[in-house]
């Protein structure tokens, strides 16, 4: 593929307005929505014990579609979620995943990441890679392509993905699914495993799924509301 850059390129994009859809409520019920969304969301908790049970696939594919709504520097979208049910391929993430976590607890954490990750009670073993319904695998685009291969630069990606990522993690928690947000470093074997161009970056590796019957989190706080807000 001959790869053209912008500056080749005969792109023209025009300002195209559109009316606004937009729902104005009453402040009764902004209020009373925002107060059930935080008691919902509230209760999200990552989960690292996971039942084989089955969810529906459109749940996930629902979830996505509501990451890729989210905003991206200059609309760029740059993401792409690569969804894995298939047994082989996720024993293929274990072994690659624990190879990386083995190497991250013996030598490339230090003392003090650690002594930060020890409340978690987390280890080399990662059992929910296979066990949980769904992996989603969420890589961050550095540039795009049109469809007459002219390549874009694409702005603010890590943020714009981020973002993503948390309405991912909102919709499926929304939808009684549990997640992992995981980041085995580094994470390259993914390309490889999944079969994506090595200029996206793997961002995340979700996990999503039900919790096992027996499942436990850790016993850890949250700041309080007057600790992460300044009003001024
Ligand atoms: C960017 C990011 C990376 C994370 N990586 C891991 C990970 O590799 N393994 C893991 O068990 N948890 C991981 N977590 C989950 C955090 O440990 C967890 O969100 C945190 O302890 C707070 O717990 P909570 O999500 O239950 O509120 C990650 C979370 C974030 C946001």
């Amino acid at each position: 593929m001959i790869i053209m850059t912008y500056s080749d390129s005969q792109i023209m994009k025009t300002y195209n307005p559109m009316p606004l859809d937009f729902d104005y409520l009453s402040h009764e019920e902004m209020l009373y929505r925002s107060q059930q969304f935080l008691e919902r969301m509230i209760k999200r908790r990552t989960v690292r014990n996971y039942s084989t049970a089955a969810i529906p696939e459109m749940v996930i594919a629902n979830a996505i579609e509501t990451a890729g709504s989210a905003p991206s520097g200059a609309n760029m979208q740059p993401w792409h979620f690569v969804v894995v049910k298939d047994d082989k391929i996720r024993t293929q993430i274990r072994q690659s995943a624990e190879k990386e976590e083995c190497e991250f607890y013996s030598h490339r954490a230090s003392q003090e990441w650690l002594d930060a990750l020890a409340p978690l009670g987390t280890n080399t073993d990662k059992p929910f890679l296979e066990s949980a319904s769904f992996l989603i695998a969420i890589f961050s685009k550095k540039f795009s392509y049109t469809t007459d291969g002219i390549r874009l630069k694409n702005y603010y990606t890590s943020e714009s993905v981020g973002i993503a990522c948390g309405l991912l993690i909102s919709a499926l928690h929304y939808a009684g699914v549990a997640t992992l947000t995981h980041t085995p470093s580094p994470m390259r074997f993914l390309n490889r495993i999944l079969n994506r161009p090595k200029e996206e970056r793997p961002y995340l590796l979700l996990v999503a799924g039900l919790p096992s019957p027996d499942a436990t989190v850790p016993n850890i706080s949250r700041y309080e509301l007057s600790e992460i807000m300044t009003s001024l």
